[in-house]
Formats: C-alpha cells, sequence, structure tokens
C-alpha cells in the first residue's frame, strides 16, 4: 500500500480528486539493532530503512503527493533543484505519470548512481557550475501555479508526504520514541517529522513527542554555525548545502522538541557509513550515515542514552553511491578457478 492510500486521510492537500498514484513508497522497516545499540550504549536502537523506498531514498514519500497534486492541477511537468535523490524521485514519478521532468544539479558533485536514475527516468538533466543552493535559487521561480511544477521541499506537498514516516514509527512503536536521530541539509525533512509526531500526538496516537536531534556535516553546518555557508564542503554530496530552505522550521523542531542541531565531521560520516554496513547489514549512503554518526558522537558523552529508545533515519541507499564506497578500499582477493586453490588462500588446507 502506497503513502497515498495508507495515510492519504490524514494529508491536508489530498482531496477526493487527487489521484491515487503509488510505484510502492512508504511501508519502509523499522529494524532494531543487533550490535550497535550495546557498542554505542543506547537502551533501544532501531534503523528506519528510507533507502527501501522505490527510487532509494525517503524522497519518494513527499513526491507521490507533489505529482499527484500536479497530475490534479493539469500540470505538464515537474521541475527541481537536487543533490541528487530529488532529482531521481522526481523524474521516476513523473515518468510514471506522463509529465516532463528537470532537473538542476550541481555539476560534478552528484553520485553517479542518482545521476544514472535521473537520466533513465527520462529527466532533462541541467548541471550548473554552481552549488544545490544556486540551483534552488534559480528553479524557485517556478513555485506556485504554472505548467511546469516546482517539487522541492519549499512545496508544501513534499512536506505533508515526508510526515507520513513519522506515523509509521509510532504506529509500529506504539509511541513515539524518546529520540530522532536524523541528517539535516535542505532540512525539509527534520521539519516533516516533527510536523508528523506533532500531529500524531494531537490526535492521541502519541503520548509524548521524541526530541529533534539532527546532523549537518562540519564542512556545510549552516544551521549549527547560526549563517549560510558560502561554500559548503563534504563528502556526504547529498547534504552539501550552505542555505537550507527550511531553516526557520528546522530551528523550531530543535527547540520546541527540546532536540539539537550538531556537525559531524567527514571522518565521523565515513566511520558511520562503514559501522553501519559491517555491523548491521544496512548499506546507507553517506548523508544517511550522518544519523549514526550523530548518535555514537552524542551517545559517547551522555550516559543517560542507556536508557532511551531511539530511532535512527537511514535515508537513502547506499547502493547510489559506488564511489564513496569503493574508495574504502574494495576487499577483493584472486584466485585460481580451483578448489584447492581458494582453499589455501582461505586457510582451510
Ligand atoms: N539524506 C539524504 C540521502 C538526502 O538525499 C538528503 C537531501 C538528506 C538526507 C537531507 O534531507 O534536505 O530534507 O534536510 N537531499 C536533497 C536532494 C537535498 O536534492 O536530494 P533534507
Amino acid at each position: 500500500m502506497g503513502v497515498l492510500a495508507r495515510y492519504g486521510h490524514l494529508i491536508d492537500s489530498v482531496t477526493e480528486s487527487t489521484p491515487q498514484i503509488t510505484l510502492g513508497e512508504g511501508s519502509t522497516p523499522l529494524i532494531r539493532s543487533r550490535h550497535l545499540e550495546s557498542q554505542l550504549g543506547v537502551g533501544e536502537l532501531y534503523f528506519k530503512l528510507e533507502g527501501m523506498n522505490p527510487t532509494g531514498s525517503f524522497k519518494d514519500r513527499g513526491m507521490v503527493v507533489a505529482v499527484a497534486k500536479a497530475l490534479e492541477d493539469g500540470s505538464t511537468g515537474v521541475i527541481c533543484a537536487s543533490t541528487g535523490n530529488t532529482s531521481a524521485s522526481a523524474s521516476a514519478y513523473a515518468s510514471a505519470c506522463g509529465l516532463e521532468s528537470i532537473v538542476v544539479v550541481p555539476k560534478g558533485n552528484i553520485a553517479a548512481g542518482k545521476l544514472a536514475q535521473a537520466s533513465m527516468y527520462g529527466a532533462r538533466v541541467v548541471a550548473i557550475s554552481g552549488l544545490f543552493d544556486d540551483a534552488l535559487d534559480i528553479v524557485r521561480s517556478f513555485a506556485g501555479p504554472g505548467p511546469i511544477k516546482l517539487v522541492n521541499s519549499v512545496n508544501p506537498d513534499r512536506i505533508e508526504g515526508q510526515k507520513t514516516a513519522s506515523f509509521e514509527i509510532v504506529d509500529e512503536l506504539g509511541d513515539s520514541p524518546d529520540d530522532l536521530f536524523i541528517p539535516v541539509g535542505n532540512a525539509g525533512n527534520i521539519t516533516a517529522y516533527w510536523k508528523g509526531f506533532l500531529e500524531y500526538h494531537a490526535m492521541g496516537n502519541a503520548t509524548r513527542l521524541p526530541r529533534m536531534m539532527g546532523f549537518q556535516a562540519a564542512g556545510a553546518a549552516p544551521l549549527v554555525l547560526g549563517h549560510p555557508v558560502e561554500e559548503p564542503e563534504t563528502v556526504a554530496s547529498a547534504i552539501r548545502i550552505g542555505r537550507p530552505a527550511s531553516w526557520e522550521n528546522a530551528i523550531m523542531a530543535r527547540d520546541h522538541s527540546g532536540g539539537l542541531i550538531d556537525s559531524v565531521t567527514d571522518e565521523q560520516i565515513m566511520d558511520a557509513y562503514s559501522l553501519l554496513a559491517g555491523q548491521e547489514g544496512i548499506f546507507g549512503e553517506p548523508a544517511s550515515a550522518a544519523s549514526v554518526a550523530g548518535l555514537a558522537k552524542y551517545a559517547a558523552a551522555h550516559p543517560e542514552m542507556q536508557n532511551r529508545r531511539v530511532v535512527c533515519i537511514i535515508t537513502g541507499n547506499g547502493l547510489k553511491d559506488p564511489d564513496n564506497a569503493t574508495a574504502q578500499g574494495l576487499n577483493v582477493e584472486e584466485a585460481p578457478a580451483d578448489l584447492g586453490a581458494v582453499e589455501r588462500l582461505l586457510g582451510m588446507n
């Protein structure tokens, strides 16, 4: 069941005339940690595997709503700026619905798999000599009514769809977790999760609200520094953003929930990236590992995490970014096509 079928009745902009499209987004697994929970010193730790969405990231939850509304409004196409995942998601839903898609990306700074996706889904891909922030400035002129609909998270339909991840967590755990650890780039997702938790709490489906614990990459941490970053830099290209569009909403989520927005270094991100794959069997992309890196950092300084129930959002699939994985050093040993030789190599004889 897709996001519109499962939660359409709780999404503000969805009406009876909204087309019920789906590519099978949402209802992603919430997996209990098998090793990091005790290693990091957390009471209960769960990973929400958003990389299991149809285009491999959480963007599909909001995109299905934004594209359904674009169809309902008679748009002929969609446009977005992106560090990669939004472009993959927008072009997939556009292709399924017979809409044109235009994606504007920072040249040379989007992961190979994401570019391959947008291209295969049939997008017009415009690579600008600039940052994601410049790309967003360019496409913002498409906000509002018109044949080409802007589907970045400044479009409220995107936030509406993404809030359903909070509903799923509460539905599965029976209440809100104590803490939600989440990577922050343009800040749409932390905004959406907080909106979801607030709404479910107000409806009586949760007895409490989680602390929102957001993490930016140290080289691209405007919300932590309190000012825009002119030249953001990080290995986690998905969150290489200097001027987040949902700045105020992220700060509100942080303050309202008693949470924090902190930064983690590229080294901490890559350590968490390897730990997650090597200890939990979960291959997230580097930006996703920022939530785990943030938890490792925070739990090391806060022993009381031993008594807390935590959800970490794994926002995107590691397969999207093969270059960062292979840069870790491929663990391949060669042998002749011969059982004896393979056994000798493995130390079995
Ligand atoms: N994780 C991944 C894998 C992402 O792709 C993004 C954002 C984030 C985290 C941060 O989420 O922006 O809502 O704070 N990707 C956008 C894109 C910017 O264009 O795909 P956010």
